[in-house]
Order: C-alpha cells, then sequence, then structure tokens
C-alpha cells in the first residue's frame, strides 16, 4: 500500500487501483516468464510513461534480463498524438540478435509506438514483442500487433502509475481520469 491514499484534487475518479496494477503485473509477469523461458531478455523500456510499469513489471519476470531505455516525444496538443516521433534518447546497446520486449505506457493512436517498432526492427532483433500498461483501442489510427497488455480502457485521458497530464501527476500509485476544468 502507497503513503497516497487520498484522491488527488486534480482526479475525477480512479479507473485502475494500485491493487489492480499489482495483480496484473503478476500475471504478466508469470506469462512473459513462461513465454521466453530458456531465453535471455532484452527489456527495451519507453520513456518516460513507462517507467513505473517497467519497474516493477522487470521484477515480476523471472528470466535473465538487460534493461535498455528509450526516450521518445510525440508533437502534439496536451492530450493528442501528432504522429511525429522525435527519439529523444536513444538504447544504450546493440539490440541486433536479442529477444526484444518493448514497454510502452500506453496505446492511443498507435502511430508513437509503430514508429518505434519500424526503427527497432531495422536492427535485426532475434525477435521483438510488446508490451503495454494500457491500450485504448477507440483512437487507433496505426495498428500495432501487441503482444500482452495490462487493461484495455475506454476513450478517456488518464493519468497515474507513469503516465502524465502537462508532465504532472505520474507519481499517483493508481490510474485516474482528469477532472475536465483540468484537462
Ligand atoms: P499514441 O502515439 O497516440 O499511441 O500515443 C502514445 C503516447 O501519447 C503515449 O506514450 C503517452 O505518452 C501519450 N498518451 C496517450 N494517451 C494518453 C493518456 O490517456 N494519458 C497520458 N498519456 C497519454
Amino acid at each position: 500500500m502507497s503513503n497516497i491514499d487520498y484522491l488527488d484534487y486534480r482526479i475525477d475518479k480512479v479507473l485502475i487501483t494500485e491493487e489492480q496494477i499489482k495483480e496484473r503485473i503478476k500475471e504478466l509477469g508469470k506469462q512473459i516468464t513462461k513465454d521466453f523461458k530458456g531465453k535471455e531478455l532484452t527489456v527495451v523500456s519507453i520513456l518516460r510513461g513507462s517507467f513505473l510499469f517497467t519497474a516493477d513489471l522487470c521484477r515480476s519476470i523471472d528470466l535473465d534480463q538487460k534493461l535498455d531505455f528509450m526516450a521518445v516525444s510525440s508533437y502534439g496538443n496536451a492530450t493528442k498524438s501528432s504522429g511525429v516521433v522525435k527519439v529523444e534518447k536513444d538504447l544504450a546497446e546493440s539490440i541486433t540478435g536479442k529477444n526484444v520486449l518493448i514497454i510502452e505506457d500506453i496505446i492511443d493512436t498507435g502511430l508513437t509506438l509503430s514508429h518505434v517498432l519500424k526503427l527497432l526492427k531495422t536492427r535485426e532483433p532475434a525477435s521483438i514483442k510488446i508490451c503495454v500498461l494500457c491500450n485504448k483501442p477507440s483512437n487507433l489510427q496505426q495498428h500495432v500487433s501487441v503482444d500482452y497488455c495490462g487493461f484495455t480502457i475506454g476513450d478517456e485521458f488518464v493519468v497515474g502509475y507513469g503516465l502524465d497530464h502537462k508532465g504532472y501527476l505520474r507519481n499517483l500509485p493508481y490510474i485516474g481520469i482528469v477532472k475536465p476544468e483540468y484537462q
């Protein structure tokens, strides 16, 4: 249990509780451990939104694993992706011949992840799988094949557990919806 047990004043309602996140991460970790049994994993965490998800998920995966980070930004307004993706920080190590698991916070239009996927495939990894915390299928513009999904959610702008609104609210231990007046 975290020590943030009050509802932030900008949050309308909690969509996914801290306990639900923990439970789901245990399940995802078990599944990934089973699917990659006997293989080494290269976890590629997409910053900044997936930092908490990555920290918890990698500890529930019982495999030899390396962890690398890529920071991308998508130009757009506060709540909509433009599809123009800029790599702000590239991976530290080569992924050629590696079994890669991309960890992303959320798929909305799918434009960011499809761009990242295209880029990483050119580096010829042995395999590449995708794990997302939240999938918002209602806004999808570019199909991305997701291998592991934490939660499928509706067309709502969510924050917390790494997800931000204008840079804030990433530290909330739950996933919540921002009040319209603060959006
Ligand atoms: P996409 O390119 O539209 O799929 O958007 C991907 C990126 O937009 C994510 O990695 C997030 O950083 C951001 N994003 C999309 N929807 C949300 C949301 O509901 N809350 C917070 N960030 C979001």
